[in-house]
């Protein structure tokens, strides 16, 4: 599997935005890695439309564990396929804090996702707390194990490691500590999932930016990352997709 350089945009962007992705595409026509941008829902058509033809992937934040129904506001995964999306992002921190979602709500989001044709990207990480509490293994542990559907491969699968703490923080892990929660993962996935764990990617996400892309890509079973806020301007992005 190619390394993935994903972007979530978050609640942030309107149509004059796009002329980012525009700049992105045209900086970056052909880029190594597989690139992926995730746009609040009411964007997700129209960069569909414009990604037409080019490397850009497109996905959503979020989705409802049902495919249609009286959930007002929710979008489904069915949708977002419909739309056009690859992806969607499930269990971010934002939302399983903002919305107390569980990792069995996680997982059923998830396993709609897959069920739609589309390729959840689940997060997970441990707050500064359970880092300070020494737990952080334990906490992802859990998390992973609750928040991955059974069956999962490395086609249906992308798993994103966000400490809590280094979201939008400017704070990172060290290195030694990003190589050994990357290393328990790929770990613990191939206990669950045999062999076809080791093309699952796992993304590292929080405070990516290009002055620390190259660094943490060097580290074994970092594949790739979850970009929140240098997702937003072209040439950060696009910084990051040229070090993967
Ligand atoms: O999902 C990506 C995100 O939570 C990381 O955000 O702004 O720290 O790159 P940021």
């Amino acid at each position: 599997m190619k390394k993935l350089a994903a972007g979530n945009w978050k609640m942030n962007g309107v149509a004059a935005s796009l002329s980012e992705v525009a700049a992105l595409l045209q900086a970056h026509p052909a880029p190594a890695c597989e690139m992926l941008l995730c746009p609040p829902a009411t964007l997700v058509a129209q960069m569909v439309a414009m990604a037409a033809g080019t490397a850009l992937r497109v996905g959503g934040q979020d989705c409802h564990a049902k495919a249609s129904g009286a959930h007002t506001g929710d979008v489904s995964a069915s949708m977002l396929r419909d739309a056009g999306a690859a992806y969607v992002i499930v269990g971010h921190s934002e939302r399983r804090t903002d919305h107390a979602e569980t990792d069995a709500a996680v997982a059923a989001k998830a396993l709609a996702a897959q069920a739609a044709g589309l390729v959840p990207v689940v997060c997970i990480g441990e707050t500064e707390a359970e880092r300070d509490a020494g737990a952080t293994l334990d906490v992802i542990g859990t998390q992973l194990h609750a928040s991955v559907p059974d069956g999962s491969t490395a086609a249906t699968l992308v798993v994103a490691y966000e400490p809590v703490w280094a979201i939008g923080t400017g704070r990172t892990p060290s290195l030694e500590q990003i190589a050994e929660v990357h290393a328990f993962l790929r770990a613990r996935l191939t206990a669950r999932l045999g062999a076809e764990a080791a093309g699952v990617r796992i993304l590292y996400g929080g405070s990516v930016k290009p002055s620390n892309a190259t660094e943490i890509f060097a580290i074994p079973h970092v594949d790739g990352a979850l970009v929140g806020g240098a997702s937003l301007k072209a040439a950060d992005f696009g910084a990051i997709v040229a070090a993967l």
